[in-house]
């Protein structure tokens, strides 16, 4: 798959995230063979006014794999004068292969200013903003993502899908959602479907995949061309080599072993350290840890324990702990 003069991988790309989807994440997850990563949402408004913490948002591009940059907002001007700033190189250390737009923040505090999902209910403005950052992008190409619509009397995704590509958008991916629906129940595969169905360009499908198997079920489904993974990524960067290895006919790689596991995490947690300075890092390295954690024994009260890191060194404490419940629970299932 093409985006501009980029070969996209048949596999799944890592979905932007708020909070999550950092310098630190967007590497590993490259290393395991996501076929792109996309930054954390930057606002266009904010950017526009000389915002320092947006571009840090930005900065350090994606590892190694294709790397785009999302950007939110419902007002044109700003849309196009971030599009502009971006890709002529204005911010030190931020370079991406493609622009993302967001039109799928279903968060009041940004619907409510009119972007995210809230433009999937203004179809016109839905347009200019996505012309205004293809005009200004000069010519690096453009993405969107989406929800398949507002709610179940506002259903535009297909409507949207075809003024994005009409607009010159090169790639959609769908979160089969809609604004209501924010992140539960299950997906509606067959909506991605209809979107897929109504654009000529590639579409990613998005929402609930856990593993190679629903990776492979949802293209089946939908017809799309890749899936795009946001939650199910967080402490598994692994699941890419997964997906890749189904979609592309290999062996299944071997899953990670415990100790992978934790140096995994020790590393991404050093890494945000370095890149954020420790203070603000190990207080997001609290639910990094916590994903980390997941499905292992004594999961609970290691939980707990993620809540309280406050160093580095405390990480080390956390992978003693959990090594001892591991071996405790071993032992006593011997007996
Ligand atoms: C913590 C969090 C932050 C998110 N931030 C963004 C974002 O910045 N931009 C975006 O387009 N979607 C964002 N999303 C939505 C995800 O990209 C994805 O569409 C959604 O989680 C469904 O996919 P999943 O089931 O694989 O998680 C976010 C989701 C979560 C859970």
């Amino acid at each position: 798959m093409k985006l501009g003069d980029i070969e996209i991988k048949l596999g799944a790309a890592l979905a932007p995230m708020a909070g999550v989807t950092d310098l630190t994440m967007r590497i590993l997850c490259a290393q395991y063979g996501a076929v792109y990563t996309v930054s954390e949402m930057v606002s266009a408004k904010a950017l526009v006014m000389g915002d320092k913490k947006s571009q840090k948002l930005m900065a350090g591009g994606g590892g190694n794999a294709p790397y785009g940059i999302q950007l939110f907002g419902g007002e044109p001007t700003a849309m196009g004068g971030a599009a502009n700033s971006i890709t002529s190189g204005e911010y030190r250390g931020v370079t991406c292969d493609f622009l993302d737009i967001n039109y799928g923040c279903p968060a009041p505090k940004i619907t409510g200013n009119g972007a995210g999902s809230a433009l999937l209910k203004d179809l016109p403005l839905l347009s200019e903003t996505a012309e205004a950052v293809v005009k200004n992008s000069n010519g690096t190409p453009v993405t969107a993502k989406m929800r398949i619509g507002w709610d179940e009397e506002i259903m535009t995704g297909v409507e949207a899908a075809k003024r994005l590509e009409a607009a010159g958008i090169q790639m959609l991916t769908v979160h089969g959602r809609t604004r209501k629906e924010m992140y539960i129940p299950g997906i509606h595969a067959d909506e991605i479907a209809k979107i897929k169905a109504a654009v000529s360009i590639p579409v990613l499908a998005n929402g609930d995949v856990t593993s190679a198997q629903t990776a492979l079920n949802l293209l089946k489904e939908t017809g799309c061309d890749g899936v795009a993974i946001g939650r199910a990524a967080m402490g598994n960067s692994w699941l890419f080599a997964e997906i890749s290895a189904a979609l592309n006919g290999e062996p299944a790689p071997e899953p990670p072993t415990l100790k992978q596991r934790f140096a995994t995490m020790r590393k991404q947690i050093y890494d945000m350290c370095e890149d954020k300075g420790e203070r603000i890092a190990m207080q997001q390295a609290r639910s990094y840890a916590t994903w980390y954690m997941h499905g292992l024994r004594g999961a609970a009260a290691l939980r707990r324990e993620c809540c309280s890191l406050t160093y580095f060194t405390d990480v080390d404490k956390l992978i003693s702990a959990a090594w001892r419940v591991q071996e405790m629970q071993n032992k006593e299932e011997r007996r």
